[in-house]
């Protein structure tokens, strides 16, 4: 990917990164640069993450969110990375990506320790989340993430950071994000056929969540969903932590192959009639509307009443929302999620699904679109970019707290050290 003629920004002004979501449907590069915090004449400027280039390609070689072939997924990417390089103006080496599909598994696990030094500092958070770590795992199954829900210290919980309290007990809840290591090694695998390094694996709907929930709802309690093509994907957070994931092998693509099927329509042709017609509930609709359908050869056009394409959608909606309740209500989970349900990916854009999943969730919901961005209006307004945007600010984030503590503070994110063992994963399985 060597294109002479384009600088390279990320030596000129701020620091460059890019989000690569590798979807069952599309795949997408998401480059944003890096404002850093500033005085500037009209006062304090707080910083961000501005999106200079994005660029997307059909997905191929990838089912449900895991890939299938290597070759064909490496292809997919260079066509993406290569029109965000062009609409950036800058070369893309290296990516953060996501990953999804049902060998995701999520745990919970405690540790304790006994403090020696009677200060708390880095080592002791280090070794109780060790200690939190040590639980017996498959052998083809990897820790993806392991992120600290909380510290107790001398019996005392509701700690963020320990560092620097004085006491002799320290513990910890974690939860534990885990992958089939060979998904872990293809992903990787096929961004390295196509000339890029991995930095970072996050799974998808945490990229997401970084990019559609406002930390309040994090801290009260809420459900984000995202609905992409071949998956559904559903992280909840409680205090600012994510508190239980699933995945759900439902998604998009399902409601197009209903219509494929009960319209006998190509399935392009049912995908223009979902997204341009689509809807998740009769009752949202007009009795009289008709519809034009194509005929197999795409060329002849039948009409029919816009209620026969509904009832076909619905009860697939119903199989998907009847399945997340269970996820939520079935484990007792809706009583912490007083923030409701946001919905994001590219499926949640059909009309009905937000009206659909309060009706059945019995929880507010509000379509989640990416936000604390600066620069592309088509980014901000398109829940299918979540992953990828979520992914840019994940790596802008990990980016920032390793400027805080190359620049010697005494206390780096703990989340640093978070990735700090991905990267081992990332070492001991290239
Ligand atoms: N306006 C719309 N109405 C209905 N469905 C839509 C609309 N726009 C996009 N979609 C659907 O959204 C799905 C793609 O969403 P998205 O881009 O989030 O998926 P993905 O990230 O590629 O897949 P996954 O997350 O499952 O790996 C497709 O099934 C597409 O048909
Ligand atoms: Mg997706």
């Amino acid at each position: 990917m060597q294109f002479d003629f384009l600088k390279n920004l990320s030596e000129k002004s701020g620091r460059l990164v890019v989000g690569l979501d590798v979807g069952t449907t599309k795949i997408c590069a998401v480059v944003g640069e890096i404002t850093p915090a500033r005085e500037t004449d009209e006062g304090f400027s707080p910083g961000g993450l501005n999106i200079i280039g994005t660029g997307a390609a059909s997905s191929r070689g990838i089912k449900k969110g895991v890939i299938t072939n290597i070759e064909h997924t490496a292809g997919a990417i260079t066509e993406a990375v290569q029109e965000a390089e062009t609409a950036a103006g800058v070369e893309i080496k290296a990516v953060h990506i996501g990953i999804t599909g049902r060998h995701i598994g999520c745990l919970s696990s405690h540790g304790v320790i006994a403090v020696k030094e009677k200060e708390i500092g880095q080592k002791e958070v280090d070794n109780v989340i060790d200690a939190a770590k040590a639980v017996a795992i498959p052998f083809d199954i990897e820790m993806l993430h392991v992120i600290p829900a909380g510290f107790k210290v001398n019996g005392q919980n509701g700690i963020t950071d320990p560092r620097g309290m004085s006491g002799i007990r320290l513990e910890t809840n974690v939860r534990i994000i885990t992958a089939a290591a060979t998904s872990i090694q293809n992903l990787v695998k096929s961004c390295r056929r196509a000339g890029l390094d991995v930095i970072d694996i996050v799974f998808q709907p945490l990229a997401s969540a970084e990019a559609v929930l406002t930390q309040d709802e994090k801290d009260l309690g809420v459900a984000v969903i995202d609905i992409g093509g071949g998956t559904t994907d559903i992280a909840l957070f409680y205090e600012g932590n994510i508190y239980h994931s699933a995945v759900l092998a439902i998604g998009g693509g399902n409601f197009t192959n209903d219509i494929a099927v009960g319209l006998r329509t190509p399935t392009l042709e049912a995908e223009r009639i979902k997204k341009n017609h689509g809807c998740a509930m009769i009752s949202c609709i007009k009795g009289d509307e008709e519809i034009e359908v194509g005929f197999a050869d795409g060329k002849l056009f039948r009409k029919i009443p816009r209620r026969y394409l509904i009832e076909i959608l619905q009860p697939r909606a119903e199989e998907l929302f009847g399945l997340l309740k269970h996820e939520i209500t079935g484990k007792g989970f809706h009583k912490v999620m007083n923030s409701g349900v946001v919905l994001t990916g590219g499926a949640a854009l059909m009309e009905g699904m937000d009206v659909m999943a309060e009706s059945i969730l019995e929880l507010p919901v509000r379509i989640g679109v990416p936000a604390g961005i600066e620069g592309s209006e088509d980014v901000k307004n398109d829940p299918a970019f979540a992953t990828g945007v979520g992914l840019a600010l994940h790596g802008a984030e990990e980016d920032m707290a390793e400027q805080v503590s190359d620049n010697g503070s005494m206390f780096p994110d703990i989340r640093t050290k978070v990735r700090t063992w991905f990267s081992d994963v990332l070492k001991l399985r290239n």
